[in-house]
């Protein structure tokens, strides 16, 4: 699942490929985009399928162990709450027994361009950025993500960085791609000039029209190259966060896979059972075992 600015999008997805294995689905985020009306458009995509089973969802902000802790673009009431355990009760049955994990979305969409896509076989640091509602960031070091890096909030002449060169700042101040793309160069000197990462992944909405930018930006050493998944890159690494999160559940004491969530039948919430050290994490982000190794 990815919750976004626009649209609450999901669908199955196969691991082995790193593809959708269904169409997705999408219901309009409702605004305001409340914690509450938000799980109604989860639950929605996921009864639309009638999927039960693992659950991984983006979230357009910094989620520290299934907490959301900003919401840049999305209704502050998100700010503190255990969003995890929230969408987790909203799915019910759908998640009974399997975790449910919450990431930021552009940490989603990294992982799975590591893995699936550009950034696929890539060392040393790599960082991929998304330009759309915000500008969301995911930072790669040998294959292994520093999560909830929110580069998106530098400050660039004293602006916040994602108010000046987002996909939206271009739609919202109707920017030649020329004007914008001297925003989005600025933007990138900025980073390079903190991580000197060999490779920028340029993801969101924009990526599918990147010759239309990528050639005007000049002067940045790192290679940079559009994402390859696209639009799909943020379900994708849902999913790899979902069966991250089950692989590092322990086994229960019957030797059946773990059951990190809900049990099966109300009420929903993960029950009060194991101490948390001992639950798969609910967000794969503070998984003991780390995420799984993207781009190997
Ligand atoms: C948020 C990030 C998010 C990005 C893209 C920013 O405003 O702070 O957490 O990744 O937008 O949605």
């Amino acid at each position: 699942m990815d919750i976004g600015g626009t649209g609450i999008k999901g669908a199955p997805v196969d691991l082995e490929h790193g593809i959708l294995a269904e169409e997705r689905h999408k219901v309009l985020t409702p605004h305001p985009a409340t914690p509450a009306a938000v799980a109604d458009g989860v639950r929605e995509v996921v009864d639309h399928f009638g999927w039960t089973g693992p659950i991984g969802i983006t979230f357009p902000g910094v989620i520290t162990a299934g907490t959301a802790r900003t919401a840049a673009n999305v209704d502050k009431d998100w700010i503190g709450l255990d969003a995890a355990a929230l969408l987790a009760d909203r799915l019910g049955e759908a998640a009974a027994g399997h975790p449910v994990a919450l990431l930021n979305d552009a940490d989603a969409a990294g992982l799975a361009e590591m893995r699936y896509g550009a950034g696929a076989g890539r060392t040393g640091t790599v960082i991929l950025l998304t330009f759309g509602t915000g500008i969301g960031s995911a930072v790669f070091t040998d294959g292994r993500l520093l999560p909830n890096t929110e580069l998106g909030h530098l400050e660039l002449h004293g602006h916040d960085a994602e108010k000046r060169a987002s996909g939206k700042a271009k739609e919202n101040e109707e920017l030649s791609w020329q004007r914008w793309a001297r925003r989005v160069q600025k933007y990138l000197a900025h980073v390079e000039m903190l991580f000197s990462p060999s490779l920028f992944v340029i993801g969101g909405g924009v990526s599918r029209k990147a010759e239309k930018f990528l050639p005007l930006i000049e002067g940045i050493r790192a290679e940079i190259v559009p994402a390859r998944l696209q639009n799909d890159a943020g379900i994708v690494g849902a999913a790899m966060a979902a069966h991250a999160a089950r692989a590092a559940a322990p086994p229960a004491a019957d030797g059946s896979p773990a059951a990190t969530g809900p049990e099966p039948g109300p009420p929903a919430r993960p029950p009060a059972g194991p101490p948390p050290a001992d639950r798969a994490p609910r967000s794969a982000a503070d998984s003991a075992v780390g995420w799984p190794d993207a781009g190997r």
